[in-house]
């Protein structure tokens, strides 16, 4: 089969396209075929080093396709159904094995570009505007990178409950998308200051919760945007990790509260995930939210879709296509 991989860490250019022999499912695993397969900005971290991984590595963690074989013992797929994954690696291929208890099985009217599109992006969602902190209707909250794969969906996701939602996102362009998702405000967070317009949108009381997926550069305007004991939910790194900082930075920005949840602790069991995924698909089938997939590449075009999304030139989901 085709597949993307690399053998060592770096640029986009480190990722090659290979031929290598389709893998086998072992006891407890299923075969997927795949249809497309989500990039995810966690696949860039894996491809840089910042989260390290075994070498060689075919990166990838969300993929939706076709069961083609399942190994000893798998009772809970057969061959013909239609399934989707998030997690682990290998996605960037035209196949891979998967523990059969980590597969979704997708309804009818959800395709696999929809669910490769949504699945993990939609899941992180999920889990951290309704668990994390569940949001209450007429709550105003911070979301960064609002037209991003999953911004767009938080976006949506929060507007559909009934909450304000304040988008910050990095172009004009991008501006007209956010308003278009239903964003109430929108800042232009490489020109304007982040924390003053929060605080001049909620008459100086800033937000009871914050979504930073942009990491080291917004640090400090997420920090100064929150209400009194509001609640930071640090969950990704686009421009770079944060740096560390002394607790008592947290006091001074009145009792705050600052986690950095992963979304595998949140569907870490089969029931977690298959309520997740539940979710997500209601809120796509409902009309609720609106999957938008902004850029398709064939599978032999992983680089340029990493340069693309590492590049702010991306809008929505990317997909490859095998
Ligand atoms: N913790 C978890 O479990 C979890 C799960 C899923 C995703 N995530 C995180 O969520 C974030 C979004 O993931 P995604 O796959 O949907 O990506 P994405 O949002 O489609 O792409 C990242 C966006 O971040 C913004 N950005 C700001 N500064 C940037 C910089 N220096 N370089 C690149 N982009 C920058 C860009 O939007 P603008 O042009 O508008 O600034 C860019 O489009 C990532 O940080 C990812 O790691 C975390």
């Amino acid at each position: 089969m085709r597949a993307v991989q690399f053998t060592r860490t770096g640029g986009p250019e480190v990722l090659e396209v290979v031929d290598v022999p389709a893998p086998e499912p072992r006891p407890g695993q299923a075969r997927v075929r795949h249809e497309a397969t989500g990039v995810n900005f966690i696949d860039t971290y894996h491809r840089t080093g910042l989260y390290p991984v075994k070498l060689p590595c075919i990166p990838g963690g969300e993929a939706a396709g076709v069961v083609d074989a399942v190994g000893e013992g798998v009772t809970a797929v057969k061959v013909g159904d239609r399934v989707a994954y998030s997690g682990g690696f290998g996605a960037y291929a035209q196949a891979n094995c998967v523990p059969a208890d980590r597969l979704v099985k997708l309804p009818d009217g959800i395709d696999s570009r929809t669910a490769a599109a949504i699945l993990l992006k939609g899941m992180t969602t999920e889990a951290f505007v309704r668990r994390t902190y569940p949001v209450k209707a007429g709550e105003t909250v911070l979301v960064h990178a609002a037209v991003g794969g999953v911004g767009q969906i938080m976006t949506q996701w929060l507007k559909a409950i009934g909450a304000e939602v304040i988008a910050t996102v990095g172009s004009e362009a991008k501006a007209a998308r956010a308003r278009a998702l239903g964003a109430d405000h929108v800042i232009l967070y490489r020109e304007q200051d982040v924390a003053a317009e929060v605080k001049r949108i909620t008459g100086g009381k800033g937000v009871p919760v914050a979504y930073d997926s942009v990491g080291k550069d917004t640090f400090e305007g997420t920090l100064g945007s929150l209400a009194r004991r509001g609640l930071f939910v640090s969950f990704g790194n686009a421009s770079g990790p944060v740096p560390p900082f002394p607790p008592a930075r947290l006091a001074a920005g009145g009792s705050l509260y600052l986690t950095r949840p992963t979304l595998f602790d949140y569907v870490a069991t089969p029931e977690e995930l298959a309520e997740s995924a539940a979710a997500v698909f209601d809120m796509v089938a409902s009309g609720k939210i609106r999957i938008e997939v902004g850029q398709t590449f064939p599978l032999a075009d992983a680089r340029q879709a990493h340069e693309a999304l590492e590049g702010r030139a991306t809008v929505g989901a990317s997909l490859l296509i095998p």
